[in-house]
């Protein structure tokens, strides 16, 4: 490795600025994500929305098909995009709650997250369940309320829904002056200011602002302005105010009123994101000592997707950076084998396209091509040995054994039931006795399903029949206890590729009474998924 200093890397990491936004499906995430490109010069200062949103869907891979035809989000993407002095890098989460595992395991790769709401529609059920996946990592959230352009609830109501659902105490940190068609600007709670907004057409360009008086406020605006003084001044005396300390432990949420649309408020959202979340810090590895930031390299995997696009038709690891200088060309260890990793072909995404990447810092996202053995959760490192926590599992809810209907496909079948088990698109278990003949697919959300099958059959050519069973609800278990669990009746104990056991209960009922009567036996909790 060429020379770095401390120094260095401690700037680097302050600069850094690592978030993911969630939302309920049509709240608007797609649209502020490539508005958040256009403010960070990503996209040219003419590109237009429409642009890079059909770029992005002509790249289609077999299952982005599937995401067109659903018009949900399944993949998730990460962009890296320069904003102010900062580098920011933005992490996409799929919209659907099917797909909350997947959520979880990003939100271990990012230091806050941007919740997007509708202001028509408030909190929706998968922003709930998205919030409370944002609530088990701990992490910072900022409100974004999008569509003030149109007819929605009313502010106040907004943010009682905030409070009332997530249990999250609201401090707007932008508050509209007007709304709908009337909508004007926000009243920049930090500066003290009224940043008036211009519509451009479709909001390919940033919408100009302009910081107007109070007394040209009042004359321009009228009631609209007035209004908007009068309720920050009620929400001020009863306490709403921001305060870093709650906002960093998830307690408190800063809120912000826009329109990615249109483009306004956008700006502010993303001075917050740069201002108010927190910079990478060093992270825990096992046994609780965390890594200096400006250790040698160090990372570990939070998501690995194959197939990305019929033009890379291969598998790449993200790995977050987490200490220390990661260079192109290092040869890292993977710490779960022991053995060294080449890194020759590694790349970030900067806008909507791959592009090869010759260094990262703490924060930064890395996405290694081809490293076959690497698995999410895993930890690569030089010089000095380290290993980060586990990424732990959802409980899968939905259980369904795999068949393929094609024997003379079963090689392709067998490889990729593996594929989707190491992407994590779902958990793969197996009967001692059934092997790779018959494995059970578990699920959170049935939806995982449908893209597993989709994949086996487009991009394996193994076409598949699922046949649900009984099973509700999954416990870790171990040899110990296997034995015994096997004899029952509705009870079945299968294993996974790294070697642990789930057993399986056809009633939640049963299985509370196990944990009662037969203390001996192991049956440790999955973190709860969707419901
Ligand atoms: P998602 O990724 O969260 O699913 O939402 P997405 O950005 O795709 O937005 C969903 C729809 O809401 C889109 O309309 C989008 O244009 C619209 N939208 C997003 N932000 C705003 C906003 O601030 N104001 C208004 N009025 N609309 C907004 P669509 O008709 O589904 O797609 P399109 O035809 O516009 O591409």
């Amino acid at each position: 490795m060429s020379d770095v200093s401390p120094a260095e890397v401690i700037d680097e990491a302050a600069r850094r600025r690592t978030f993911a936004i969630i939302s309920h499906p049509d709240a608007g995430k797609t649209t502020l994500t490539e508005k958040f490109l256009l403010y960070g010069g990503a996209l040219g200062a003419e590109a237009g929305t429409v642009k890079a949103r059909e770029g992005r869907r002509s790249a289609t891979s077999d299952w982005m098909e599937l995401e067109q035809q659903r018009g949900i989000s399944i993949t998730s993407t990460v962009l890296q995009f320069p904003y102010r002095d900062h580098v920011v890098n933005l992490l996409d989460t799929p919209g659907h709650r099917d797909f909350s595992e997947d959520t979880y395991r990003v939100l271990a790769a990012a230091d806050a997250a941007v919740m997007v709401l509708d202001a028509a529609k408030g909190i929706e059920p998968q922003t709930l369940k998205l919030f409370e996946v944002c609530r088990d990592r701990e992490i910072p959230i900022l409100s974004f309320i999008n569509k003030w352009d149109r007819p929605g609830l009313q502010p106040l109501e907004l943010l009682d829904d905030i409070e009332e659902q997530l249990g999250l105490t609201p401090t707007p940190l932008s508050w509209p002056v007007g709304a709908d068609t009337e909508f004007r600007g926000v009243l920049d709670q930090r500066s003290g200011d009224f940043v008036r907004f211009t519509r451009t057409a479709r909001g390919s360009t940033m919408a100009p602002e302009e910081i107007v008086d109070p007394e040209r406020a009042l004359t321009e605006e009228g009631s609209l302005y007035e209004d908007a003084v009068d309720e920050v001044g009620l929400l001020e005396a009863v306490g709403s105010s921001y305060d870093e300390e709650t906002f960093l432990a998830g307690v408190t949420t800063p809120v912000f009123f826009g329109s990615a649309l249109t483009n306004f408020g956008v700006r502010l959202l993303l001075d917050a994101v740069v201002d108010l979340t927190p910079a990478p810090t060093p992270k825990p590895a096992q046994g609780g000592e965390p890594r200096p930031l400006d250790a040698p390299f160090s990372g570990f995997v939070f998501k690995v997707q194959a197939n990305m696009d019929k033009a890379h038709r291969d598998r790449t690891a993200f790995f977050r950076v987490c200490s220390g200088r990661f260079e192109r060309g290092m040869v890292v260890t993977h710490e779960a084998s022991g053995k060294p990793l080449a890194t020759k072909y590694v790349h970030t995404a900067f806008g909507t396209d791959r592009e090869t990447l010759d260094q990262a810092w703490p924060g930064d996202i890395v996405g290694l091509v081809n490293a076959n053995d690497v698995r999410i959760g895993d930890t690569i490192w030089i010089d000095e040995q380290v290993a980060y926590p586990p990424i732990p599992s959802f409980a899968p809810q939905h259980f369904a054994i795999a068949r393929t209907t094609d024997t003379s496909r079963f090689k392709q079948f067998r490889s990729g039931v593996s594929q989707l088990d190491e992407e994590g698109v779902v958990q793969v278990l197996r009967d001692r006795d059934l092997g790779d003949q018959a494995p059970i697919l578990a699920a959170v959300g049935p939806m995982q399903f449908e893209v597993a099958t989709h994949r086996l059959e487009n991009e394996f050519g193994a076409p598949v029949e699922l046949s649900m069973t009984s099973y509700s609800v999954a416990r870790q278990t171990d040899e110990a206890s296997r034995a015994a669990l096997r004899m029952m009746q509705g009870v079945d104990v299968l294993d996974r590729a790294d070697g642990s056991m789930l057993a399986l209960f056809e009633s939640p009922y049963w299985l509370d009474r196990l944990v009662a009567e037969r203390p001996e036996l192991t049956l440790e909790p999955l973190i709860a998924g969707a419901s």
